[in-house]
């Protein structure tokens, strides 16, 4: 796939709706390796992405990712579920048009019960605190014991939310992206009643 046709998709996408996709520019390969590159990938079995948008994360897992592993991608437009459908061709894919607030339901009707990790770019400052907390209880919920959840995002509203419900958050920002993110490494999901 060509990056011109990436940018148009992701500039079309993020013109009609610009609150939910957040930034018209696909995520930058610094952002892609600094936010990956420190994961141990050998033991993952079930990754869920939220908000692949065109995919450069999506790529850069699946290359990481071992054979007979799963990718759930969840983007609720459906132009860019699509887009991946169309440009990217792994068995180990999965691309559902949803909200992440319904992983537990999408893992779940494939017969995946938990998930090893989650990456997700959503933007959480432009959504309403209750689906912002939705989400992320699902997420902690939906997360092996040992799991994790990667994120990354413009601005730090996600921060106060991931130390609710995760024992233990680390934080990074990088310059070489437009615009510039944060972004966060969240392990020790806390389950409802720890
Ligand atoms: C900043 S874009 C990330 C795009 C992609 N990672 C990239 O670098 O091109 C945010 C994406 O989140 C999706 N999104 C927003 N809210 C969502 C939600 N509640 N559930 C699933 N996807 C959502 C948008 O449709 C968009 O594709």
């Amino acid at each position: 796939m060509s990056q011109a046709s990436a940018l148009s998709v992701s500039t079309r996408e993020f013109l009609r709706q610009p609150n939910l996709v957040g930034s018209a520019f696909p995520a930058s390969r610094y952002l892609v390796e600094a936010l990956l590159d420190p994961i141990d990938w050998a033991k993952l079995r079930v990754v869920v992405e939220f908000g692949p948008g065109t995919g450069p994360l999506t790529r850069a897992i699946l290359e990481r990712m071992v054979p007979g592993s799963c990718l759930v991608a969840i983007d609720l437009s459906p132009h860019f579920t699509r887009h991946l459908q169309e440009t990217i061709d792994d068995p180990r894919l999965l691309a559902v048009t949803a909200s992440a607030e319904s992983v537990v339901d999408i893992l779940e009707e494939h017969a995946l019960a938990q998930a090893d990790m989650i990456v997700t770019g959503i933007p959480f400052s432009t959504m309403s605190a209750d689906q912002g907390n939705r989400i992320l209880d699902a997420s902690a919920d939906v997360l092996q014991g040992d799991g994790a959840l990667l994120a990354y995002q413009m601005r730090s509203t996600i921060a106060p939310m991931l130390a609710l419900r995760f024992g233990d958050v680390q934080c990074a920002y990088v310059w070489r992206n437009l615009p510039p993110c944060h972004l966060y490494w969240a392990r020790r999901p806390l389950k409802h009643g720890d």
